[in-house]
């Protein structure tokens, strides 16, 4: 057996009882239904760290939901190592777990308590699922002492190293990690990531992470699926991915107001996928000699500071701008 997970067309809708419809959802014959995930189909094989990146509401959490059997699939079908999500549930949750963003807790319960009662509901033994969860929990760089706090007094990152260590208790062969780093300071988030990649490298482990931070999909994964409306609309390697926007050599700016920049670039019929990001304005072009003064001089006239254009290797937000005209920070 080759691949941990095999998903064919799988759908699902929602009915909108608010009435509120995103423009974007694709919309059905039914009144107020729309489709969260609409005909993705693709194989994860064993040990890979799959990513599914793309931004809020694209339908990461629901995707990840039916691979774990929560969520029944309006059409389509996923088979986890082999076995049918929709006819054996129970044989499936057995071999995974998933982490999800808003992971619920016992607030008033310690971090021990908590991971205690998740490792009982498993069958394991309190004494060795105290000796797994120190072991994860020291990995993770969580605080010993804390361990016998109460869950209400801990800070979003040591929340989600216990979510985390609850989720590896059960030695999972397929993990469903989503948004596992969504809300972290740098240096929990750093933790987490390292954790995983050690991980996977000791163990016998296929992943999957669903994120919209496009450096930790690079970082971590082997293969990313792009979703945005349901749909994925890009799947490969990062350099795979990275090679639809070579068409064209991408640039980087450093100016004094990346925003007016980029109303500025947005002139010039040569430029293409403009971003702004962190004080630099990035864009695609096929040749910088054509553009170069006219990009200066326009800069110029408007008093806007610039230096260091400089080319640099394109970026999975490219990616995502090249194919649906909009960044992943947008939202929906
Ligand atoms: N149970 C539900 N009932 C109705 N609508 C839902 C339900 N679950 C999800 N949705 C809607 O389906 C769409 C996809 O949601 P989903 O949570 O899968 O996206 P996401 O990519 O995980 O987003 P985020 O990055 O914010 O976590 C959203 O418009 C969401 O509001
Ligand atoms: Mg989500």
């Amino acid at each position: 057996m080759k691949y941990a997970i095999k998903i064919n067309n799988l759908t699902k809708g929602f009915h909108d009882k608010t009435n509120f419809m995103p423009k974007w959802l694709v919309s059905d014959s039914h009144k107020n239904k729309f489709y969260a995930v609409k005909d993705v189909s693709f194989d994860v094989k064993k040990r890979e760290i799959f990513g599914v990146l793309g931004p809020n509401g694209c339908g990461k959490s629901t995707l990840i939901r039916m691979i774990s059997t929560l969520l029944t699939p309006d059409k389509g079908s996923v088979e986890v190592f082999n076995i049918d999500a929709l006819k054996k549930p129970g044989e499936i949750k057995k071999l995974i777990n998933r982490v999800s963003v808003e992971a619920s807790f016992f607030k008033r319960l310690s971090a021990k308590e908590n991971l205690l009662y998740a490792s009982r509901l498993y069958g394991i033994e309190d004494k060795v699922a105290i000796k797994k969860f120190q072991q994860i929990l020291k990995d993770l760089n969580f605080p010993e002492s804390m361990v016998n706090s109460q869950m209400m007094k801990f800070s979003r990152g040591m929340q989600q190293k216990v979510s985390i260590a609850r989720g590896f208790i059960t030695d999972p062969i397929l993990i469903l990690l989503d948004e596992p780093t969504t809300g972290l300071d740098p240096k929990s988030k750093l933790d987490v990531q390292n954790f995983i990649l050690n991980l996977h490298a000791k163990k016998n482990l296929t992943i999957v992470i669903s994120s919209h931070d496009m450096l930790e999909v690079e970082k971590l994964c082997d293969r990313i699926a792009i979703m945005d409306k349901g749909k994925i609309i890009a799947m490969g390697t990062s350099d795979e991915l990275k090679e639809m926007v070579m068409k064209e050599n991408t640039y980087e700016l450093e100016t004094s107001d990346s925003a007016k920049s980029k109303r500025s670039l947005q002139k010039f019929k040569q430029v293409h996928n403009i971003i702004t990001h962190n004080g630099t304005v990035r864009f695609c072009t096929k040749d910088i000699t054509l553009v170069a003064d006219k990009i200066t001089t326009t800069l110029k006239e408007k008093n806007i500071k610039f230096k260091n254009l400089k080319q640099v290797v394109p970026s999975l937000e490219d990616v995502f701008l090249e194919i649906t005209g909009k960044s992943l920070e947008d939202r929906p």
